[in-house]
């Protein structure tokens, strides 16, 4: 029979034309996130080969056990911090994920949070709106440079480089941390022209004006950014998160604008996510706070690789073969 794949969300024509022309494809057409209990269903139900999912999808033991045709579960995204891939790898089940082409779309954004936090775009949008402009001034909306300044990256990975490789036009210096010195991302980085100097989280946080995170969650980063860490920072600094919500706590970071630890904070990733429009840390937005719908990846371009980049990773789980992505190898296990 030919086998099944049931895709959790429709993801971009790309990805699903692909696997149509060689399976039998049930793409589940809804706004919100299926429950689980949904997805154990669906998989029963279909005898399932593939899984395509999202990462608002939370797959444990139990939708994997759900069919047992499962081969393969392949995730629309980088991080694969929803999925149990210890149950995985327990039960042979392969898990695809689409690092390498959103890469420079998250540096983007990452780049797009600090510069509207430094240059306060946003608040100075939502000013003139509220017909509040009434004249030049001199000190209207001002905030730090952003050429000259120092640029933190916690986490030097794909993202994290990418992201300080963008620092060369801005003539900044560039720290980061990490579990280990990469020489080989150094090398990279000086060939543009940036200095990426190793230094200790600690350090990194104390010298500099900006802190961008792009560690992946898993639970040594879990609220790796808490109270003690913002108070390191100096208090005109500026803190970035397109990684994941859960690395940074939330009521820390409430405190820390409250009380002013640090100048301003942009997120495309909370905890909780979503974060509801009445969600207390949004008190402090726009004039500290800025928040983006975890659209890091969301380029028209980066969203249709990706879905071809699923349905590779679902095709080849299902034919027995090496996944062009596989999150078992990125991680080391
Ligand atoms: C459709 O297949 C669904 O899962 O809702
Ligand atoms: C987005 O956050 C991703 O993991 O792709």
């Amino acid at each position: 029979a030919t086998p099944t794949v049931y895709v959790t969300r429709k993801v971009p024509e790309a990805g699903l034309a692909r696997l149509r022309d060689r399976y039998e494809v049930v793409v589940r057409d809804e706004k919100l996130p299926p429950s689980k209990a949904h997805i154990e269903r669906r998989l029963a139900d279909l005898d399932a080969d593939g899984l395509v999912c999202l990462l608002s999808d939370t797959i444990d033991a139990d939708v994997l056990d759900a069919s047992s045709d499962l081969s393969v579960v392949s995730t629309f995204s980088v991080g694969y911090d929803h999925i149990d891939l210890e149950a995985a790898i327990e039960r042979d089940v392969a898990v695809g994920h689409t690092p390498g082409v959103l890469t420079e779309t998250t540096a983007d954004l990452a780049w797009a949070l600090l510069m509207t936090c430094a240059c306060r775009t946003v608040e100075g949008h939502a000013y003139v709106e509220a017909d509040e402009w009434e004249t030049w001034g001199p000190t209207l909306l001002t905030g730090p440079d952003v050429h000259g300044a120092t640029l933190g990256i916690i986490g030097l990975g794909n993202i994290g480089t990418a992201t300080a490789r963008r620092a060369a036009g801005f003539g900044m210096a560039v720290r980061y941390s990490g579990r280990s010195r990469k020489p080989d991302r150094e090398a990279e980085l000086a060939e543009v022209g940036v200095d990426a100097t190793y230094v200790d989280r600690e350090e990194l946080l104390a010298e500099s004006d900006f802190v961008s995170l792009h560690v992946p969650l898993v639970e040594s980063t879990e609220e790796l950014i808490g109270a003690s860490e913002l108070r390191q920072m100096p208090d005109d600094s500026i803190l970035v998160n397109t990684s994941r919500g859960g690395v940074v706590d939330t009521d820390a970071l409430d405190t820390a604008l409250e009380e002013g630890w640090i100048a301003r904070a942009g997120l495309d990733v909370t905890d909780p996510e979503p974060l509801p429009g009445d969600h207390p840390l949004l008190r402090h937005a726009p004039s500290r706070l800025v928040v983006t719908p975890h659209i890091g990846s969301a380029s028209i371009g980066t969203r249709d690789r990706m879905a071809e980049m699923v349905a590779a990773c679902t095709e080849a789980g299902i034919e027995g073969e090496p996944l062009p992505h596989s999150a078992r190898q990125d991680a080391g296990l």
